[in-house]
């Protein structure tokens, strides 16, 4: 679950402490959904302003393999093995151990993705995420037979990040995760500052041709990398370009949501990178902490605690630049804090 740099906005994934070996299998999960969705895809608010000629209701059951924008599940754990550093799954679960699951948000990766386009929204999305997150804590499916999870932490980078706090809106203090990690994201962010995505089906016609033009993509994922060229592997965006994926035209627009005040009462980290083109660079590197903890934390007042926290050196994609294993301590150390608030 994750943002938008469009990029890779999303990417939620689940990290709860379990005893067991560092195994990793997928699972594909189906989940029922039945929302009420605004009309008009680019909605900025995701119907949540909106009155009931405005919203359509979407039901449906999807296949969920529980990812930013353009990006998948794989962005916790890269594919390849000369970066196998790069797995924050791995990483959790040695330091832990921490379980993970990485889900891919509907219409990306190998979670089902509806013909029509408008049908990929945050409602839907979002409904997804926190039904999932309630199966968790009823029924380990993870590990048949094990003890169910007790604190959940929802992780998003970018659009995915976008996605967790509409749906804290929505879940308010009913909300299923006990705590939120929300990278490369702010909700002052202005979206119509977003690098530019063009319907997937002409991004790469071989893997695309056939989709609805709502899906969007883009080929050249430099933008997520930082400025400085030695803090990164080039080979890593050759391989973003490669395996990149589709988002809907509503995962961007309704990022806007973020900017409304959230009832969420668990706690909330924030985190972006001071080289991240999209939101520091061109915001004064993020350097005035303070100042974003204020505007940042202002729209969370029932939170249990917020923490705001800039990342030197890191790019969009905090998880797959050489400053990664910094991010990773960073990621542990705040699963270690919010597990103990459970505690
Ligand atoms: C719903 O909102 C639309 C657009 O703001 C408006 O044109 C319409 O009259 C409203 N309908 C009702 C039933 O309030
Ligand atoms: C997608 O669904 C919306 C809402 O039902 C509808 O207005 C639109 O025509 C559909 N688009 C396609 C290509 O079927
Ligand atoms: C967002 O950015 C655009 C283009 O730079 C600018 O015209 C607009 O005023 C900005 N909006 C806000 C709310 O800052
Ligand atoms: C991962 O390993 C490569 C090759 O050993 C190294 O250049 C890179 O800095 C490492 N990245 C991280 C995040 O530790």
């Amino acid at each position: 679950m994750l943002l938008y740099a469009l990029a890779a906005l999303l990417l939620p994934l689940s990290s709860i402490r379990v005893e067991a070996s560092c195994a990793c299998s997928p699972v594909v999960i189906p989940v029922h959904v039945n929302v009420l969705v605004p009309k008009d895809p680019t909605d900025p608010f995701a119907g949540l302003k909106s009155n009931a000629s405005e919203l359509r209701r979407v039901e449906d059951t999807y296949d969920l393999l529980v990812h930013g924008f353009s990006y998948t599940s794989q962005y916790w754990s890269p594919p390849v093995e000369e970066f196998r550093n790069y797995s924050y799954t791995a990483f959790s679960c040695a330091q832990g151990p921490y379980s993970s699951l990485a889900v891919d948000v509907l219409g990306a990766g190998l979670s089902s993705r509806p013909a029509n386009s408008s049908d990929v929204q945050f409602p839907t999305a979002y409904a997804l995420l926190s039904q999932l997150a309630r199966l968790l804590k009823s029924t380990n499916f993870i590990l048949p037979g094990a003890q169910t999870f007790k604190t959940i932490i929802g992780f998003g980078h970018s659009a995915g990040s976008g996605l967790l706090t509409f749906g804290s809106i929505v879940d308010g203090k009913n909300s299923p995760f006990d705590a939120l990690v929300l990278t490369s994201f702010l909700a002052t962010l202005n979206i119509s500052t977003l690098p530019t995505l063009t319907s997937a089906r002409d991004v790469d016609p071989l893997r695309w041709a056939s989709l609805d033009p709502g899906y969007l993509s883009r080929g050249d994922h430099s933008i997520f990398y930082p400025t400085d060229p030695t803090s990164f592997s080039s080979r890593m965006v050759l391989l973003d370009d490669l395996v990149g994926d589709v988002g809907s035209v509503s995962l961007v627009s309704q990022a806007s949501t973020a900017a409304l005040m959230s009832g969420y009462t668990g706690a909330v980290a924030k985190i972006v990178g001071s080289a991240d083109q999209i939101i520091c660079v061109g915001n004064g590197g993020c350097e005035d902490v303070t100042a974003l903890t204020a505007a940042e934390g202002a729209l969370w007042p029932a939170v249990k605690s917020f923490e705001f926290i800039v990342s030197q050196g890191s790019g969009h994609d905090m998880n797959l630049d050489f400053f990664a294993d910094r991010t990773f301590d960073t990621f542990v150390r705040l699963v270690k804090k919010f597990s103990d608030f459970e505690t």
